[in-house]
């Protein structure tokens, strides 16, 4: 599966991008509120391996792709994606340090949004989210997802109870919302 947008192409994690994946993946105000922190560039290199015989998403799996600028080629981040067998999907996005603030997290879900609903025909699409992760919060608000859910304490995560925000978006809404001319970042 490869995406692209105006500044951004996404492609498969390659063994060269593990040092830059280490970099900001194990920077603690990355990796605050995500499950996977690499604790050495050896286990950045397991991940991406794990990742290397998958060319397209399937159904209970999560998917990793690189998010690369399109005018240096330059790793900035990454964007795991997991469908459903009844067409839903869920995401996660993460982006190095630099590459923040400038509206490559917007424009990245922007293509993605264009390839669930677009040829992949997916339903619905979610994503998981602390409270406390505020640009994350932002970010998703930003792209026109709905709160959908607040769910009090219900997980556990490197040994404390926190809560956890579900935001959604339907393939019926993204339609809508493009039709009004929302402006979501194309993908060409
Ligand atoms: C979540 C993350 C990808 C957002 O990246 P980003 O660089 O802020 O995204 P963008 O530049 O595209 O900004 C998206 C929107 O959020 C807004 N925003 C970003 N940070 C904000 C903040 N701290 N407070 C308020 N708004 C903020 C931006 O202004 C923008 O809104 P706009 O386009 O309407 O102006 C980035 O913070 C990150 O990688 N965090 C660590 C990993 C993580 O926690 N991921 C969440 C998993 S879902």
């Amino acid at each position: 599966m490869e995406l692209a947008t105006d500044r951004l192409w996404f492609d498969g994690l390659r063994e060269s991008d593990a040092a830059a994946l280490f970099a900001y993946r194990s920077d603690p105000d990355v990796s605050r509120y995500q499950g996977w922190r690499p604790e050495s560039l050896a286990e950045a290199k397991g991940f991406i391996r794990n990742q290397a015989g998958l060319a397209a998403p399937s159904p209970g799996q999560w998917f990793q792709r690189a998010i690369r600028r399109i005018d240096d080629g330059s790793l900035i981040g990454d964007l795991g994606l997991c469908l459903s067998d009844d067409r839903q999907a869920e995401f996660g996005i993460t982006l190095a340090p630099s590459a923040q603030g400038q509206g490559f997290a917007r424009e990245a879900l922007g293509g993605l949004f264009q390839a669930l609903f677009g040829r992949l025909d997916v339903h619905r699409v979610h994503a998981s989210v602390d409270p406390r992760n505020l640009p994350s919060m932002a970010l998703l608000k930003a792209v026109g997802m709905r709160q959908e859910a607040h769910f009090h304490e219900s997980l556990r995560f490197r040994g404390e109870w926190v809560d956890d925000v579900i935001f959604a978006l339907l393939a019926r809404e993204w339609r809508e919302a493009h039709a009004k001319g929302a402006g979501f970042a194309a993908s060409r």
